[in-house]
């Protein structure tokens, strides 16, 4: 049995055929497997459904990824880790990198520390920064210290 964070679960995971539903709506939209974080954030919007859906969406789609921007890449968890908070940490930053392309949106579908949900990977030329038991606060400060920008940017 994979492992589990010893807190309680609190939030809900997306039903696995919604998230299969919703990539394929990806699919129409993106070009040569890339997406562009806004379109997606438009079809979202425009389909009244949350964002961080369609990201976790994307972390079960082999073949395909948003576009990357320069600065660092964020990998976030967006599989068992939704019932601790990940879709909330998704939201968060897809809202943040589409005001500033300081660094690369990826969600995954595990990333080998399920006990520590909602798990976090930040991929950057200081090396690679584990933020366990991720939130959109803990998220914001990393990308600060690593000069992705501030919350507000
Ligand atoms: S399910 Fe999130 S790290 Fe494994």
């Amino acid at each position: 049995m994979a492992k589990v964070p010893t807190r309680s679960a609190t939030h809900l995971d997306v039903d696995l055929a919604r998230l299969a539903a919703l990539g394929l709506e990806l699919e129409e939209l993106a070009a040569d497997g890339q997406l562009a974080l806004a379109d997606l954030l438009q079809l979202a919007d425009e389909r009244g459904k949350p964002a961080s859906h369609y990201l976790a969406a994307l972390a079960l789609a082999d073949d395909l990824a948003l576009r990357k921007n320069p600065g660092p890449v964020v990998k976030i968890c967006a599989g068992s880790c939704q019932q601790w908070g990940a879709l909330d940490v998704l939201e968060h930053l897809a809202a943040r990198c589409d005001r500033a392309a300081t660094f690369s949106l990826v969600p995954v579908g595990c990333l080998d520390r399920c006990d520590r949900a909602a798990a976090c990977r930040i991929e950057s030329v200081h090396g690679d920064l584990f933020v366990d038991e991720a939130t959109p606060a803990k998220l914001d400060e990393a990308l600060h210290a690593l000069g992705a920008g501030s919350p507000g940017r």
